[in-house]
């Protein structure tokens, strides 16, 4: 095969290849910073060739468009997760948000949800004619082998990530040739209150833990004060800066993982230029699809397996939300909950939602008697394992809802303990007594 002709033959400017996008497809949109964003704004620029295009994406970070008003006779956002310049679409009634586990979300593409068009970005072809998918394998690799077309964006700033991350380019139908910038998510400026909640959570991690991060400040927080730790690994569906500081400084070293030892099993990355330098063609990062990373079996089989995520709310029972504020959908579901089970599987596993106990200037509870009318449960109370705030950590799994409440109500902040112990007297019929 001549891969030079092959790579030739596939070439189209972007304006030609919004072109093959017909009105009622379904077009779903590489994961996070791996999104065509060239690619994408072209067929917004081309809106009036469609109707009723289908836009599925999980977080979005490019311009989205397609979100605004004017833009809703032909297109309609199908959401897996909402972002800023989403959220409002489906809030005002001309989007969806379709709430799904991360891991399953390709088997979605494979079924129910078949994929007209997959927009991607690829890193220039090898020699042999594999291109890397660079910041995001996720749902993205499963999305192109499902799609009936895959139109990529091949962007020489998009670095070669290594695993099994690449697509060949004879499965690849329309190549665009255009660089830009991959979008950075600035590091997080991380509060004194956000700093305590980092340390409460280090001390739930032990030397050679495995960890998964989700997205934010406390995340980073976490990685602030494991400096002193060794040879921790990393199974987890995106890292960010913070996991590169710790590499350096020789603290995650993967030496100890009882799955994928030596490596850190990655499904996507977001963070500054100095994390897309980092794992450039660098084989500690193996990149590999949402369906194998967060699969819980897969993530159970790392033993010591630790998850950090976030919430919005907290009710006393310990049900989690982390994706609505009452009725409104803020983000989505990620892969919170398959981490959670995952590491219910895992021999010395720990899931910690963390948060800090107030929102909005001090102003409310994120620990609360009842979540708000409208919102979802994302983590259950069976599933829910720690939950850690800045004032400390409670223990809930195997906990008694009356053992639950207290220790919730002991970790939520000074100022609205007084109500939760109303609601704790009223519910369990004795006084609260530390
Ligand atoms: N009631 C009302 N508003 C609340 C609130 C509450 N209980 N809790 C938070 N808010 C507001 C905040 O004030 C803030 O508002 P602003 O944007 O106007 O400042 C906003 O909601 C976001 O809160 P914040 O605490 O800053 O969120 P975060 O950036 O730390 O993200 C999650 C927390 C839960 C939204 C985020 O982790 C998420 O989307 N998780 C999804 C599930 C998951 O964990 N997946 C795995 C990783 S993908």
């Amino acid at each position: 095969m001549d891969i030079n002709k092959l790579y030739k033959s596939k070439l189209k400017t972007a304006e030609e290849a919004v072109n093959y996008i017909k009105s009622n497809d379904r077009v779903v949109i590489a994961h996070a910073v791996g999104e065509p964003i060239y690619i994408v704004d072209k067929m917004v620029e081309n809106y009036k060739a469609y109707k009723n295009v289908e836009i599925v994406q999980l977080v979005p970070m490019g311009h989205s468009l397609y979100a605004k008003e004017e833009m809703k006779e032909h297109f309609k956002l199908n959401a897996f997760f909402l972002g800023g310049n989403t959220r409002d679409a489906v809030y005002e009634g001309r989007g969806d948000f379709t709430p799904c586990f991360f891991y399953q979300i390709p088997t979605l593409f494979r079924s129910s949800l078949p994929v007209d068009v997959a927009l991607v970005t690829v890193s220039p072809p090898d020699k042999d004619g594999f291109c890397s998918l660079g910041t995001s394998c996720d749902y993205t690799k499963p999305t192109a082998q499902a799609a009936k077309l895959t139109i990529a964006q091949v962007n020489k700033k998009m670095p070669r990530t290594l695993g099994d991350n690449f697509l060949h380019i004879s499965d690849i139908d329309i190549l665009v040739e255009h660089d830009e910038q991959i979008p950075e998510l600035p590091n997080p400026k991380i509060t004194d209150v956000e700093m305590k909640i980092g340390e409460n959570c280090a001390k739930l991690i032990n030397d050679g833990d495995t960890l998964q991060l989700g997205i934010g400040a406390i995340p980073d927080a976490v990685l602030k004060f494991l400096t002193n730790k060794k040879d921790l690994g990393i199974h987890s569906e995106m890292i960010s800066d913070g996991v590169v500081d710790l590499y350096e400084k020789g603290v995650i070293t993967c030496k100890k993982k009882t799955l994928h030892k030596n490596k850190m099993v990655v499904a996507f990355l977001m963070g500054t230029q100095k994390l897309y330098d980092f794992v450039h063609d660098n084989p500690i990062i193996n990149m590999m699809d949402i369906e194998y990373v967060n699969n819980p079996i897969v993530i159970g089989q790392n033993d010591n397996m630790i998850s950090i995520n976030s919430a919005l709310e907290v009710d006393l029972m310990g049900q989690v939300c982390a994706e609505a504020i009452g009725l409104k959908q803020f983000s989505g579901i990620g892969g919170q909950v398959d981490f959670v089970r995952g590491s219910a599987f895992s021999k010395g596993g720990k899931s910690i939602i963390a948060f800090p106990a107030t929102a909005r200037n001090g102003t409310i509870s994120k620990i609360v008697p009842f979540l708000q009318k409208g919102s979802a449960v994302t983590t259950s109370r069976t599933d829910v394992d720690y939950i850690v705030t800045e004032y400390g950590i409670a223990h809930l799994k195997g906990e008694t809802l009356r053992t639950r409440a207290k220790n919730l109500i002991n970790i939520a902040a000074p100022q609205f303990r007084e109500e939760l112990i109303i609601e704790y007297e009223n519910r369990f019929k004795e006084k609260f007594n530390n």
